[in-house]
Order: C-alpha cells, then sequence, then structure tokens
C-alpha cells in the first residue's frame, strides 16, 4: 500500500523541545511531500522569547536558497512595516506555516506553488512546537495560509484584519501577505493598510 505522503511532521518532532532541537529536527523533515525538491528546510528565526511572532506562508525562491525566512522581496517590505510600526526587530520571532519551498520549473526560473490545505496541515506540528517554545504575547499572522493555519479555515483576513483576536492563552493580529503589497495595483495604499494592522498589533501588545 502507497504511504500517505502528507503523514505530517509529528513523528520528527525530538523529544527535546528547545529552538535549536526542533531546527536539527525539522531539517530531516518528510511529513509531506514539499521536502522533495526544496534546497532546505527553512525553520522559523530570533530569539527564543520574542514578543512578537510573525508567521507567513511558505519560504520563497530567495528563502529557499539562503535558508532564512523573509529575506526576498516580500522580507523588505516587512522589515519596513516592522520599522514604522516601532516593533523592534530582536523581540520579533519570524516563521512560515509552511517550511518548504515548492516550485514548477518554467525555462530558468521557479514558479512557487502555494501549500495545498493538506500540506499545511501536515507542516503544523512545527509550529506549534514553535510556539510552544516561544510563548510570544502577540502573533502576527501574515496573510491567508497562516490564517487557515492558526486560525482555522473560516477565518477571513479581508473581513477579520487588524483586530486583535484569541490564539489560545496569546492574541493574534491577522494582516495581508506583504507580497500582496508587491502585487497590489496601488501600492502605498495597500503598505499603509498593512502597516496599520502592524500598528494595531504592536499596540495590543
Ligand atoms: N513569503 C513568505 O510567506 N515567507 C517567506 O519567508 C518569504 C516570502
Ligand atoms: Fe515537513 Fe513542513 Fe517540509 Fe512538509 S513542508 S516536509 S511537513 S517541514
Amino acid at each position: 500500500m502507497d504511504k500517505d505522503p502528507n503523514k505530517g511532521a509529528a513523528e520528527f518532532l525530538p523529544d527535546k523541545l528547545d529552538l535549536e532541537s526542533l531546527r536539527i529536527a525539522a531539517a530531516c523533515c518528510e511529513g509531506c511531500g514539499r521536502f522533495q525538491n526544496a534546497t532546505q528546510t527553512v525553520f522559523g528565526e530570533g530569539p527564543s522569547h520574542a514578543t512578537f511572532m510573525l508567521v507567513g506562508e511558505v519560504p520563497g525562491d530567495q528563502e529557499d536558497r539562503q535558508g532564512h525566512p523573509f529575506v526576498g522581496p516580500a522580507g523588505r517590505i516587512l522589515d519596513r512595516g516592522l520599522e514604522e510600526a516601532g516593533i523592534p526587530r530582536d523581540d520579533v520571532y519570524v516563521t512560515n506555516a509552511v517550511k518548504h519551498f515548492a516550485f514548477i520549473p518554467k525555462g530558468k526560473r521557479r514558479i512557487h506553488q502555494k501549500p495545498t490545505a493538506a500540506e499545511i496541515t501536515a507542516c503544523q506540528p512545527w509550529l506549534n512546537a514553535e510556539l510552544a517554545v516561544v510563548e510570544p504575547r502577540m502573533v502576527v499572522v501574515l496573510g491567508a495560509t497562516a490564517a487557515r493555519s492558526l486560525l482555522g479555515p473560516a477565518f477571513r483576513v479581508t473581513k477579520q484584519r487588524g483586530v486583535p483576536v484569541p490564539l489560545g492563552e496569546r492574541l493574534a493580529v491577522a494582516t495581508i501577505h506583504p507580497s500582496a503589497v508587491l502585487r497590489a495595483p496601488d501600492r502605498e495604499a495597500e503598505y499603509e493598510g498593512f502597516l496599520a494592522d502592524l500598528r494595531a498589533a504592536a499596540h495590543a501588545a
């Protein structure tokens, strides 16, 4: 019988729950099919007891090559937003709902593949473990994929963004994904909305 390709990350979790053990264990994760063509697992980064945890979708092309979250174009929008919202970079842990890049080759380009609902579920054990270790006061949910993972499939970012909602014992504020700013016809307006949501998160933390 075929093995389920999206069996999930749970069996790859380490016994010891600290960020270093998690990072080492996640490097060998085969909890869904995405590990196959990616360069590496891109795990979260930041201080182990950061006040803010920012959760994106999935590493992009640059993140896959470099092995760090949000180091490409979306990361530059995020950095600008954090600075302007007065969220100190050294009090932020940054991660993604799904830890492996997947793509379709198109000539020399690698076209980003959105994670499926099954892949989002498969990767949740890593995100839950990061939350359990870091215990952030405020979780900033960046876009629909992170919202699906953390707040469930019924949550609508467009309707519920910028408002603190409970997430277990923590608070979460959802906003658009920073790459949506890059794709928007009116980038400045989109960025201003993104910044307002980050400010709401900073205020509520
Ligand atoms: N987009 C994401 O969601 N995460 C990254 O790390 C980079 C781009
Ligand atoms: Fe494991 Fe997540 Fe990578 Fe899938 S995307 S192989 S669940 S780390």
